[in-house]
């Protein structure tokens, strides 16, 4: 068996469950994640420029399409196929109030950087949310901003009623 062919163990727990993964030495985490049948995260600029293979790692935005596989050994990933519990994340809800995608092939990306951001910052600026907004070819950017802004909006909104209950 040739170098390139190789495949080794790659330990991640995806969405909860935990794998083991037979990959090449060269497989990036895009490639490993389609592969096994996590197809939300897309593949197209392949150059880490327009989010739409974007997974969460430890909790972190990455590009999966620029990511090694083994680089994220033994890490949490989340995608889009983990997202939704019996009911839709409230920012897919949101998202589908807007009517925010149409083609929808950006759409896994945009919720996974829309969320990410609004965790790391509850209170991102449209401004901000417009920066780490995957590239969209069809919908534009009006209705994704619109619902990210609502969902934003209603977190604040919930945050200090739980506040007081603590
Ligand atoms: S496919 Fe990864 S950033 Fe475009
Ligand atoms: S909805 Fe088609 S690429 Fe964004």
């Amino acid at each position: 068996m040739s170098g390139a062919s190789q495949r080794v163990p790659l330990d991640l727990h995806v969405n909860g469950e935990a794998h083991t993964f037979q990959v090449r030495m060269h497989d990036s985490l895009l490639d490993v994640l389609r592969r096994e049948g996590y197809t939300g995260a897309k593949r197209v600029c392949e150059t880490a420029d327009c989010g739409a293979c974007s997974v969460l790692v430890d909790g972190r935005l990455i590009d999966a399409c620029s990511t090694l596989a083994l680089q994220v050994h033994a890490s949490r990933v989340e995608t889009i196929e983990g997202l939704a519990g019996a009911m839709l994340h409230p920012l897919q809800e949101t998202f589908l109030r807007h009517a925010a995608a149409q083609c929808g092939y950006c759409t896994p990306g945009m919720i996974l950087s829309m969320k990410a951001l609004l965790e790391r910052k509850p209170d991102a600026s449209e401004a901000e949310i417009r920066e780490v907004m995957t590239l969209c070819r069809c919908t534009g950017y009006v209705k994704p901003v619109a619902a990210t802004l609502e969902y934003r909006d209603a977190r604040g909104q919930k945050r200090p009623e739980r506040e007081r209950r603590e």
